[in-house]
């Protein structure tokens, strides 16, 4: 689900304009669509209709409390990586009991925060892991649920930093060592084993090398059932890709098919972590164009956004859309979109036709998953606003930093 539209030339997110948010809250400004979100999850929950399955959303695309609680409140689960994503989860009114907790290190202090709330389970992802948390289990008198977070040796043919689900990564456990350590997991009193897990990447557009690493790990749940190790769940993890320009975007029922086809008549409960799929289509980063350069052989339009609020082009060289809020008449010329940091990194878009004046504010599409989470305040500027809009009603989700926050922590040295 789309939810832009223009009208009179001017864009609109669901039954507000973009310009009444800008004028309202400010630029830089994340803008989210509740209804978007909401059809995100929708088209995953009916891909899955009829069969035993748990969406976990994972925060770290997206994890703005109002985001989180749009997805609680549609029985969403999550997956986390973090003491602080698994806080928010909570402040969001989230399920501990639907929270999977994955990421290659946790810390102790993550683990007791996780065990005293029982979520469902943790996807480990070493041996040293594994004894630390039934160190950790013992201690509190609890006994954690584990997964196993199996590298099935998979490439995913995704962008190389954000592949993980090959042998050279730094994730999971080898496939090789996973009967092992599994044993050994059953072994020790303070953990239980509960499922099995892999994420093999993300932006995958193709669900071929899903449904491979989905059969290597189908044989290897196999293999422990024969041996004695009940599997009860097969987390199957994120990835499904979304469109940023042109690619060919499968529905989540078709990006699903093969999955479920391997998984067919299964008893065991089926586990998803999808991230970007659920928002990243859901959300945009509106801007306004401060100066307008004409160079040699270049025309820069320096923004009020920057790397700093939206890295992924600089980190990924990722391609986001670049429209006008309201579309001038009459022909544009080609623009490197850019912020003000001092980086020559620091770009949001190349080469954009754009009819531009001062003034004009932009909408960086396709900005939900990645956006917000990845930013910082490098050159002390103070994190952008975000605003969920909900049919007619624009609602702000988190305000403006102020620059007196960014050095509130900080002390200089006495005397
Ligand atoms: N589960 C695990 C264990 C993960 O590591 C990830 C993403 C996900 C689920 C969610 O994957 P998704 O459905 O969003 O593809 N910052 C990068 C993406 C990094 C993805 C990291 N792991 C970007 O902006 O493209």
């Amino acid at each position: 689900m789309n939810p832009l539209q223009r009208q009179q030339g001017a864009l609109r997110i669901e039954d507000i304009a973009l310009a009444d948010i800008a004028a309202r809250f400010g630029t830089p400004c994340y803008v989210y669509s509740r209804a978007a979100l909401t059809a995100a999850f929708e088209d995953y929950r009916s891909a899955l209709a009829g069969r035993n399955a748990l969406i976990c959303f994972a925060v770290k695309a997206n994890s703005n409390l109002a985001v989180l609680n749009v997805f609680a409140r549609l029985g969403a689960g999550f997956d986390i990586v973090s003491g602080g994503e698994l806080a928010r989860v909570m402040a969001a009114g989230g399920d501990p009991a639907r929270v999977v907790f994955s990421g290659v290190s946790k810390t102790e202090m993550e683990m007791e925060q996780a065990l005293d709330l029982g979520i469902r389970c943790f996807n480990v992802e070493s041996a040293s892991e594994l004894e630390r948390l039934d160190a950790v289990a013992g201690r509190l008198g609890k006994v954690a649920p584990v997964s196993l977070r199996v590298n099935p040796d998979v490439d995913p043919k995704t962008h190389p930093y954000i592949s993980t689900g090959l042998k050279t990564s730094k994730f999971g456990v080898p496939f090789e060592d996973a009967l092992a350590l599994y044993h050994r997991a059953a072994a020790l009193p303070h953990l239980r084993v509960e499922g099995i897990d892999c994420h093999i990447g993300s932006q995958i557009l193709d669900p071929a090398p899903a449904a491979e690493a989905a059969g290597k790990i189908i044989g290897l749940v196999d293999r422990l059932a024969a041996e004695g190790i009940a599997i009860h769940h097969i987390d199957l993890g994120g990835g499904k890709g979304i469109r940023y320009r042109d690619e060919a975007v499968l529905s989540a029922a078709e990006y699903l098919a093969p999955l479920l086809q391997i998984t067919a008549g299964r008893p065991e409960q089926l586990l998803f972590e999808p991230g970007r799929s659920l928002v990243g289509n859901a959300g945009l980063l509106l801007t306004r164009v401060e100066v307008l350069k004409h160079g040699e052989g270049k025309n820069f339009a320096v923004v009020d956004a920057a790397m700093n609020d939206l890295v992924r082009p600089a980190l990924y060289d990722a391609w986001h859309d670049i429209q006008p809020v309201q579309s001038r008449p009459g022909p544009g010329q080609p623009y490197e979109i850019v912020g003000p940091v001092c980086e020559s990194g620091d770009f949001l878009g190349h080469d954009r036709d754009l009819a531009l004046a001062e003034g004009d504010l932009l909408a960086i599409l396709s900005a939900g998953a990645y956006g917000m989470t990845m930013s910082s305040n490098y050159n002390s500027r103070p994190r952008a606003a975000e605003v969920m809009v909900d049919g007619a009603s624009a609602h702000l989700v988190r305000r403006r930093e102020q620059i007196s926050e960014l050095f509130g922590q900080e002390a200089i040295l006495p005397g």
